[in-house]
C-alpha cells in the first residue's frame, strides 16, 4: 500500500499567497515612486521665453526710433520702408546693448559698438547682432519669430 505524497498543509498556501500579494504591493509602489521621481526631473513645462511672440500693431511703432522690448531684448525697427527685428543682445557674453541715436548700437559691458545695421564696428563682440523673421498675424500684429534668422537689412512691409 503506498502512501499519498504530503501536501502543503493550507496554512502555508495562503501565507505564500499573502507574501507574493505583499511583494506586488511593493513593487507597484516602488515602480510609482521612480516614476514620480522622474517626472519631477524632466518636468512637462518650458520656462523659457516663447521664441515667436507679437509685438504689437505695425501703426503703434515709432517711425523715428527704434522701440525696445525689454522683455524679449529686442529692437523693433520702423524705417519707412518697412519693418525689422534686431536682437539686442551682445554677441560676446550677452550683455543688452542700448541704441545710441545716430550712431547704432553700443554694448555697455565692455565696449562694442554696431551700426544701425547690427554689423560690429568695433568689438570684442565677434558677429553682428541677428535679426529676426517678421510676419503679421490674422489680428494685425507684427508677429517675431527668433527661429528664423534674416539678412541684416531685410524689412518686412506690413
Ligand atoms: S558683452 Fe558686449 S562687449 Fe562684452
Amino acid at each position: 500500500m503506498t502512501t499519498p505524497p504530503p501536501s502543503d498543509p493550507p496554512d502555508t498556501t495562503r501565507r505564500r499567497w499573502f507574501f507574493a500579494a505583499g511583494a506586488t504591493a511593493l513593487g507597484a509602489g516602488f515602480a510609482g515612486g521612480v516614476a514620480a521621481t522622474a517626472e519631477l526631473l524632466w518636468p512637462t513645462v518650458s520656462y523659457e521665453p516663447p521664441r515667436r511672440y507679437a509685438v504689437g500693431r505695425p501703426e503703434t511703432l515709432p517711425f523715428d526710433r527704434p522701440t525696445f522690448l525689454p522683455e524679449h531684448r529686442l529692437f523693433v525697427l520702423n524705417r519707412g520702408d518697412g519693418f525689422a527685428a534686431v536682437s539686442a543682445v551682445c554677441t560676446h557674453l550677452g550683455c543688452t546693448v542700448r541704441h545710441v541715436e545716430g550712431e547704432g548700437f553700443v554694448c555697455p559691458c565692455h565696449g562694442s559698438r554696431f551700426d544701425l545695421e547690427g554689423q560690429v564696428r568695433q568689438g570684442p563682440a565677434p558677429g553682428p547682432l541677428p535679426w529676426y523673421g517678421l510676419s503679421l498675424s490674422r489680428r494685425g500684429d507684427l508677429i517675431v519669430d527668433e527661429r528664423h534668422l534674416v539678412d541684416p537689412g531685410y524689412r518686412f512691409l506690413a
